[in-house]
């Protein structure tokens, strides 16, 4: 597997990065036991993994542009047509908990579209990465997306709304709705993972609603350029703008977006 220098610099920084959260997960697994927990930790933990993301990746590029979950605001580059948009964390609840599956998302969007991505979880060292045109892969392993035609083989993973987050009502709806259709459903916690469990065929299918950019670029393009097809839950194209996101094979995207969009019951 060739990779371009871009997409090495994209890898660079992820490794990185990774390497600070790991030696900082295991602090935080001390820390689950202190009465203050490890909050403002792992707060310090994520913006100190966005430094170094953003440090690797305007050092190689200086020109481009930095959309960043911890930035206070965007970089602009002087370069118009390229940027970077980076979640140095996705999947902090699980971090903070101790629980291993968390992420590093960096995208590099050229003249509006993905153009490269790397997601990486160090816990796992699971490092997923595409370039349009040039395929997914896990470590060096090529990726498809799995290919069940039918819902009722088909494990899909979910984001799920909590606590001062998301519309409640309406995600039980498109919950109950699915869990009807399915063999399974799942919450990983890091939407970054989602999608590249999708890319991976682990999961058949995937949709959230409410995501940021930095938690789908890199994963679309993994599905994509896995084989398989994603839009936002109204079919369109501009998921980063819309926020909601539904993927799978050909056939699955296509029976998960009706499932998910039946409308609320009368009764
Ligand atoms: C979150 C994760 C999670 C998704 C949330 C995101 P964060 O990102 O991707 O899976 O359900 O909507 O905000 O906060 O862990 O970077
Ligand atoms: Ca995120
Ligand atoms: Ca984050």
């Amino acid at each position: 597997m060739a990779r371009s220098a871009l997409l090495n610099v994209m890898v660079q920084a992820a490794i990185k990065a990774g390497k600070s959260l790991s030696r900082d997960f295991g602090e935080v697994q001390n820390l689950q036991v202190s009465v203050k927990g490890p909050g403002d930790f792992v707060s310090q933990a994520d913006l100190k993994a966005q430094k170094i993301i953003r440090d690797e990746l305007l050092k190689a590029r200086p020109t481009y542009g930095f959309l960043g979950e911890e930035a206070d605001e965007e970089i602009k580059g002087t370069d118009g047509a390229h940027r970077w948009i980076v979640d140095p964390l996705d999947g902090t609840t699980n971090f903070l908990h101790g629980i291993p599956m968390f992420s590093v998302s960096i995208a590099l969007e050229r003249n509006g579209e993905i153009v490269g991505a790397v997601v990486f979880n160090p816990a796992t060292d699971e490092l997923y990465t595409a370039e349009r045109g040039g395929g997914a892969f896990l470590n060096d392993r090529r990726l498809r997306v799995a290919s069940r035609r039918v819902l009722s083989d088909c494990v899909i993973g979910c984001g799920v709304p909590h606590l001062g987050r998301g519309n409640h009502g309406k995600f039980l709806v498109e919950l109950r709705h699915v869990m009807g259709e399915v063999a399974g459903v799942r919450r990983v916690g890091s939407a970054a993972l989602d999608l590249a469990y999708v890319a991976a065929g682990r999961f058949d299918g995937f949709w959230e609603v409410g995501l940021s950019p930095w938690d789908m670029a890199a994963g679309i393009l993994l599905v994509r350029e896995a084989g398989g097809f994603v839009s936002d839950l109204d079919g369109g194209n501009d998921m980063l703008a819309t926020s909601s996101i539904v993927c799978g094979n050909e056939h699955i995207h296509k029976a998960l977006a009706e499932v998910v969009k039946r409308p609320i019951p009368t009764k």
